[in-house]
């Protein structure tokens, strides 16, 4: 006989049907709260009254927040930064800024909304919402890519030097492909880290490695000849020459067919190339964190993270063999795998 709910349960349950979490933290990080706390606690007033904000709702988004150590309020109406609300600043280390705005972007809210639609005929909520793939709609929303490529960029200059640093092989390479490589700042940290690589090349479509030449913080990296770009798309071409092929969130991106037939095109294209993917790897004891990165990869594009045997799969239909997976003190570890 089922176990009888008790009024926890009851309420534990309820809270989980609130949406409000990730919109609260967006219009925190758009008013720029954190930017007003910095010189020390504020009443609710000065705080609605510095952004031209209604001091009531403004005063009940902040306490969702709090609830969740995100602001404190220090005494009744006043608050104050903690250390998670001091990376909704912009530029600060590890700003998750740009990230707040997409985590709650309206894309990604109307994908969620298609939820059931995913379950029930296992097809991406994003497809049903806005009748195309999320890439195909990126690339007809100028707006909405530059947010996405800037997120990636700030997710990567987070977990990036952390990954990079986990894996000392980077530094034995000759040449680096990043797959999907975003606007670069992955392998801008591995280049950096490890001045022993001599090139590496970021595969991107064309429009994101538009992007990423105008950064001007990649430009020594570019005129040194130390940084290269592929524009394109991966399933048709990948870089030949190539020692280490790597990837950060891209492979829970694509079904079992498609990411073997990229792989099989990194194998003909370089064949002595190894394969060191930065990814999160699923597992019975998953974190939080990971179940809803999982949940939300496929509600966008019916991806989902793989577990070190479905990795090693993968690799094998592609003929590379898994050696090892690398924590990396991160959620994302190093898959490893060599030609086999
Ligand atoms: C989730 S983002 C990850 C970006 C970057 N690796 C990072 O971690 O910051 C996925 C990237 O894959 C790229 N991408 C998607 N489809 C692609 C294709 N067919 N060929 C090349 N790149 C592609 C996207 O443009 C995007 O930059």
């Amino acid at each position: 006989m089922d176990e009888q709910p008790t009024v926890a349960d009851i309420t534990a349950l309820q809270e989980l049907m609130f949406p409000s979490a990730a919109m609260c933290v967006r219009v925190a990080a758009e008013l720029r709260l954190a930017d007003l706390l910095t010189d020390g606690p504020l009443t609710i007033g000065e705080l609605a009254g510095r952004t031209g904000t209604a001091p009531r709702p403004l005063s009940q988004a902040l306490r969702v927040l709090a609830v969740e150590g995100v602001f404190a309020e220090v005494s009744p109406g006043v608050f104050a930064n903690t250390p998670k609300s001091t990376l909704l600043r912009e530029g600060v280390p590890d700003s998750q800024y740009v990230m707040s705005g997409l985590g709650a972007a309206d894309w990604l809210w109307a994908s969620y909304g298609e939820l059931g639609h995913s379950v029930r005929t296992g097809g991406p909520g994003f497809e049903q919402a806005y009748g195309t793939n999320l890439w195909a709609w990126l690339g007809q929303n100028p707006g909405a890519a530059r947010q996405f490529n800037d997120a990636m960029r700030e997710f990567s200059a987070t977990w990036g030097p952390r990954i990079v640093a986990s894996y000392t092989k980077f530094g034995e390479a000759g040449v680096v492909a990043d797959l999907g490589g975003g606007t670069g700042a992955f392998l801008t940290e591995i280049l950096t880290r490890y001045p022993a690589v001599e090139r590496g090349v970021v595969v991107d479509q064309p429009s994101v490695v538009e992007q990423a030449r105008t950064r001007a913080d990649l430009a020594p990296l570019i005129t040194s000849g130390r940084l290269d770009f592929f524009p394109g798309d991966f399933f048709a071409d990948v870089p030949t020459g190539i020692d280490v092929y790597t990837t950060k969130q891209i492979t829970h991106s694509w079904s079992d067919a498609q990411l073997v037939s990229l792989l099989k095109r990194c194998r003909d294209a370089s064949p002595t190339a190894r394969f060191a993917a930065a990814e999160l790897v699923q597992s019975h004891e998953a974190s939080k964190f990971l179940r809803h990165f999982d949940i939300m990869m496929y509600a966008t594009m019916a991806g989902f993270l793989r577990t070190e045997d479905e990795y090693a799969d993968v690799f094998a239909q592609a003929s590379y063999e898994l050696q090892r997976i690398v924590p990396t003190g991160t959620a994302f570890a190093i898959i490893e795998a060599t030609p086999a």
